[in-house]
């Protein structure tokens, strides 16, 4: 909670300053955070400030001012006392993007501590938390308590967000949601920026996904949103980068909880995609060295091959009461989506069998929808791969078979085979921002 007194603003004065593209206060900032937080400015009103920032946008020292006033509305975590640095690692959302559960115990293996506080999915991305409550018994709410211990005997925890962090954050980004202000890069900046310093972590790795399933479709608008996040974590004193990573594609050949959980195991048991496996590497390689640990590309993929990593995963999960023997559930129900043509698949696209999946019943069009762990989509191949007619390009999975057609309509048109492969490969990591 704020311990300074504010002074008493009219939230009018402020839509109208934000609105005629004038630079708010940090008094002014300071009083509207707080005030919606404590519901005395209104929804309605909040959400035209909100919407007069989409439209204006906010200087660096706004958007500085805006993150640092959200995480005074809530509680800090503290790690110093850890007998490891930390590093963490946010991504911004994608398909089949499973990359934080191989991560945070390979980064782990390292003597480098892990606080991942993830969340669930809402729309076409999954949510990290769904996907490892496919494993029997694997508690997600742990006490601040439990994660201290857990860091520091295990070095790696992935736990719910509690919500005593960045309150304010919670209340804007559900207003956000359904006022058409989510796509503000000062908004989302601040969001997640305000969430991870509110959660301690010494150094933070950004993964800011481009493409059709990502947020941001469009790679100048990603590379604001990652400098704009970048220079809010530095201005905090935590050391971050961020990778600009291609989400066009779905990562890896499987989309939906336990199927991912699935791969996930694979990339631990030194298998796994290529395509998994190497932004598993980079991001760890960026995460030792942001904690003062440079530690080279070959020596990290060892922990994968030699089982270090899937050594710490086991205890991870454990530590959580999570079964690390007991089967994966599986969904009841299959289908197959075979190559019309023989040739070279020539695209996949991510969105689409983002929501192909969701509509299978992998994801929640509502926050406390249930989901089912057994759905998604497993694929056969992947953009530049030979396919044959008839081949299976991939397998549809849900536990209710009259999801089937709406999610084939979707994942049907998903894919083109041609005649020859594409000119360009699609690059992984497009760039790093520093
Ligand atoms: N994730 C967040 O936490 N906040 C946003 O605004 C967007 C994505």
């Amino acid at each position: 909670m704020s311990t300074q007194p504010t002074p008493q603003f009219d939230a009018v004065d402020i839509i109208r300053a934000k609105r005629d593209k004038r630079t708010l206060t940090t008094d002014e900032i300071n009083w509207v955070i707080q005030a919606y937080t404590d519901g005395v400015v209104a929804d309605y009103q909040m959400a035209a400030l909100n919407m007069a920032i989409l439209l204006n946008g906010m200087t660096r020292a706004e958007i500085s001012t805006w993150t640092h006033a959200m995480i005074e509305s809530g509680e800090r975590m503290d790690f110093s006392a850890l007998r490891f640095p930390t590093s963490d690692k946010h991504s911004t959302g994608g398909v089949g993007d499973k990359i934080t559960l191989p991560l945070a115990p390979l980064v782990a293996v390292f003597d480098v501590a892990v606080p991942q506080l993830s969340g669930r999915g809402l729309g076409h991305t999954g949510g990290t938390l769904d996907k490892l409550e496919s494993i029997r018994g694997w508690r997600a709410a742990l006490t601040n308590e439990e994660m201290m211990r857990q860091l520091d005997t295990v070095g790696a925890v992935i736990c719910q967000a509690g919500s005593g962090l960045a309150p304010a954050d919670r209340k804007l980004y559900a207003l956000r949601d359904v006022t058409g202000t989510v796509e503000a890069i000062p908004l989302i900046a601040s969001s997640i920026m305000s969430k991870k310093i509110a959660e301690g972590t010494g150094s933070l790795v950004l993964d800011v996904k481009v493409g059709s399933g990502a947020f941001m479709k469009d790679e100048a608008n990603a590379r604001e949103l990652a400098r704009t996040m970048v220079d809010l974590g530095k201005d905090a004193g935590v050391n971050t980068v961020a990778l600009l990573t291609n989400m066009n594609t779905p990562l890896g050949l499987t989309v939906g909880n336990a199927l991912e959980v699935r791969e996930s195991i694979e990339v631990l048991a030194g298998g796994g995609p290529s395509d998994v496996v190497d932004l598993t590497v980079a991001l760890a390689v960026e995460m030792l060295a942001g904690a003062g640990k440079h530690i080279g590309e070959d020596e990290v993929r060892a922990a994968l091959s030699d089982g270090r990593a899937m050594d710490k995963w086991r205890a991870m999960i454990a530590a959580q009461d999570g079964d690390n023997d007991a089967p994966l559930p599986v969904a009841q129900e299959q289908q197959q989506i075979l190559a019309p043509e023989t040739g070279v698949l020539a695209s996949l696209d991510a969105y689409d069998i983002g929501v192909a999946s969701w509509r299978l019943g992998a994801g929640r069009a509502r926050k406390d929808d249930p989901v089912q762990a057994g759905a998604g989509i497993e694929l056969h191949v992947k953009p530049g791969d030979h396919v044959t007619q008839g081949q299976p390009v991939m397998t549809l999975h849900t536990d209710t078979p009259e999801r089937f057609p709406r999610a084939l309509e979707l994942a049907q048109s998903s894919f083109e085979v041609s005649a020859q492969a594409p000119a360009h490969a699609q690059q992984l990591i497009l760039d790093r921002i520093s």
